[in-house]
């Protein structure tokens, strides 16, 4: 059967990572999940690239350079809820109209991307947990 990472091979997951996050850079639907990170996003270009590489059937870029696959530490300084999941999604989904992706590759990556999503969620409340900034300093 054949695999995401045999319809897109490497340029195609590389394409896929640069749309993503120039997409979460760009569009004002993402800002609560642009925030998030740290101003350049281009070194997360080249490490989602090597997790989906992994991910999508290809080499283990990714746990060869970390030694995991585990994606819950790496996100847990971050307060991610449903609304954050949906944001990354429509990320991928713009990403992937914007590299043309066919149907059937859209097809084979909706669901997993939508386990791999909501594992990430680290709250289940919709609203995030008010922070201290926004708090008026009293006494
Ligand atoms: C569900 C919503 C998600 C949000 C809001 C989110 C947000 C973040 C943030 C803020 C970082 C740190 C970025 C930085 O250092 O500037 C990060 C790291 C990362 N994220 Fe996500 N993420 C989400 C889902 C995912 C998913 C589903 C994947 C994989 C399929 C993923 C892959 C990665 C990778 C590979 C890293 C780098 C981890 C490392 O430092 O080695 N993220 N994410």
């Amino acid at each position: 059967m054949k695999t995401p990472y045999d319809i897109l091979g490497e340029d195609g997951v590389r394409n896929l990572c640069n749309a993503f996050y120039d997409i979460m850079d760009a569009d004002e639907q993402v800002k609560d999940i642009r925030r998030m990170h740290a101003e350049s996003l281009e070194p997360m270009k080249e490490k989602l690239f090597e997790y989906l590489c992994g991910w999508m059937g290809g080499p283990q870029l990714y746990s060869k350079r970390y030694g995991t696959v585990c994606m819950t530490t790496p996100h847990k300084p971050y307060s991610i809820g449903p609304m954050e999941r949906d944001q990354w999604l429509y990320c991928m989904d713009k990403a992937l109209e914007q590299i043309n992706a066919s149907d059937e590759l859209k097809t084979m990556l909706k669901d997993p991307m939508y386990r791999v999503a909501d594992a990430v969620k680290n709250r289940n409340s919709l609203e995030p947990e008010p922070k201290d900034e926004n708090l008026i300093a009293i006494g």
